[in-house]
């Protein structure tokens, strides 16, 4: 059995980084949220405790049942987690005076309790708290402190209890991963056992007995979760799995025609279905963002129906969901989770398709999905590909779409695009591609006037699209690039950069 830790969710936004530094320890772990516990904790070998938005001293302050944890399984309480465990068992939280937010150092270590076995006195760790433990009850022992927080680590005597006050998960804390690991291995003694290869191992194990000699139907998107979801089905199932990859006419350049190819030398059963026209057509004269997303969806979902029914016998449709869609999150006011969103591309799909659904990479990150792809041998070109929204140019091409719009939109993509991979580029940026705006700007070439369009282009740093940051990419790329767009792509006369973060802006103009 795979041993599992568990960590309990009181709601920090530092949450999943926690199960994701986990997990590069190759441990397994979930998320759970504190308020609505569903599964045993006795399956699981160890726990951590999240931090949280609230105050132990609110009235509506996360309060969660450990009888079954504390004390009788290792138990490591994070920034709330360990105000928590003071607060509530003799201790004393208040506000702090001092600010506890961003960078500090220890400035005392006690090396007896193996937490911090190989963290040096000075490390830097990572605050972030407005109350503060006072005192600690008495049969707890301080095991950390920095400059401006006494009680910044301490264990419990008779039990495996530790706890502090900083973020172990931020990479800020510099021997964050190894406190983590001092704990889940030293102390807890959790087997370093989740790697990719296992994981491929166990699901496709899981997948044949789940789904036998059913057929499944999966869309592909040329995207990396559908990719490694298809190749896990097919591991599991070979031509049993019925893969169908729609080009809804707002693909990259080229894009169809190259992935599918790609796809049927992986030894994809999968079926190209080009359906461009019937999305233009519906769309035709359409400029409201979000209609436009509901007709391409709707579209989407009419396509798929249509393909899956012409197939007989389906008994199960795979999704490329991953981890952060299904992580029930715990909400702002501490009330019952809220929550689960539901995968972008087909979540819609409606009920009159009637299929079972099965989602091999629902327990796992972005970044596993694509070590998992690595390790079963997928290009790595494919497995670095930026994301490309289920919508693509549709949402790019602001306002009304037409064939035109789109050749245009592609043509300038395509030029940014490849500039960025010449440039060496690609693989620093988390995702970039261009929009086409409804202006049109006046502009000289040779002696003539012109009046065409103005485009922007737009390339972001981020980590899972929640925020991003615009990407400050050399001037002398932009100036090749600008000129390559307007020399090269007939309707274009001016190009721009986009220089907007996330938030206030999103990554998508619509
Ligand atoms: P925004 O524009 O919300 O985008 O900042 C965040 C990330 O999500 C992608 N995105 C989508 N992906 N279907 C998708 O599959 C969609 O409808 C969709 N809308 C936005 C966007 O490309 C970015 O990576």
């Amino acid at each position: 059995m795979q041993q599992k830790v568990l960590i309990l969710d009181f709601g920090s936004q530092f949450t999943q980084l926690i199960a994701r530094r986990v997990r590069e320890l190759n441990i397994y772990c979930e998320i759970h949220p504190y308020n609505s516990l569903k599964v045993d904790v006795d399956d699981y070998k160890a726990v951590i405790l999240s931090g949280s938005p609230h105050s132990v001293r609110g009235e509506d302050a996360p309060k969660p049942d450990l009888s079954k944890i504390k004390g009788k399984k290792p138990l490591l309480g994070v920034c709330y987690g360990a105000q928590y465990l003071a607060h509530f068992f003799g201790g004393k939280v208040g506000a702090s005076k001092t600010r506890e937010y961003g960078r500090a150092n220890l400035s005392f270590v006690d090396h007896a309790s193996h937490l911090f076995d190989g963290i040096e006195k000075d490390s830097q760790v990572w605050m972030s708290h407005s109350d503060t433990i006072l005192s600690l009850p008495e049969n707890y022992t301080k095991i950390a402190s920095t400059h401006d927080v006494e009680n910044a680590a301490y264990r419990i005597e008779g039990e495996e209890t530790y706890a502090i006050q900083f973020h172990p998960e931020v990479y800020h804390s510099t021997d964050g991963l190894t406190l983590l690991k001092n704990f889940l291995v030293n102390i807890a003694d959790v087997a370093q056992d989740w790697t990719p290869d296992s994981f491929v191992e166990t699901t496709v194990a899981a997948l044949k007995a789940k789904v036998g000699n059913d057929k499944v139907v999966l869309g592909l998107s040329g995207g990396v979760d559908s990719t490694v979801a298809a190749v896990l089905l097919d591991k599991a199932i070979g031509k049993n799995l019925h893969c169908i990859f729609v080009n809804n006419g707002l693909l990259r350049k080229n894009e169809f025609e190259s992935v599918l190819k790609q796809y049927e030398g992986m030894g994809l059963n999968v079926k190209g279905v080009d359906a461009s026209d019937r999305f233009l057509t519906a769309l035709a004269g359409e400029a409201d963002p979000e209609k436009k997303r509901k007709i391409i969806g709707g579209c989407f979902i009419d396509v798929f129906d249509d393909e899956s029914h012409k197939l007989t016998d389906v008994k199960w449709l795979a999704q490329g969901t991953i981890y952060p869609d299904v992580i029930e999150s715990v909400s702002a006011n501490g009330g019952p989770s809220a929550t689960i969103k539901s995968h972008h591309n087909v979540g819609g799909l409606p009920d009159f398709m009637k299929l079972k659904i099965v989602e091999p990479l629902r327990m796992i990150f972005k970044d596993e999905v694509r070590r998992v792809g690595k390790s079963m041998g997928i290009d790595p070109e494919l497995l670095g590909r930026h994301p490309f929204p289920g919508p693509g140019m549709g949402i790019r091409i602001l306002g009304d779409i037409t064939a035109e719009k789109v050749r245009i939109l592609q043509e300038v993509d395509a030029v940014f695009i490849n500039g960025l991979k010449a440039w060496g580029l690609y693989d620093k940026v988390w995702q970039a591609g261009a929009m086409l705006l409804p202006v049109n700007s006046v502009g000289v070439m040779g002696d003539e006037r012109t009046y065409e369009k103005v485009v922007a282009l737009r390339a972001v740093e981020s980590t899972d699209g929640m925020t991003a940051d615009w990407v400050d990419l050399p001037y002398k790329f932009l100036q090749e690039t600008s000129n390559k767009i307007i020399n090269n792509v007939k309707g274009v006369n001016r190009v721009v950069y986009d220089i907007s973060s996330k938030p206030p802006a999103t990554i998508e103009w619509e």
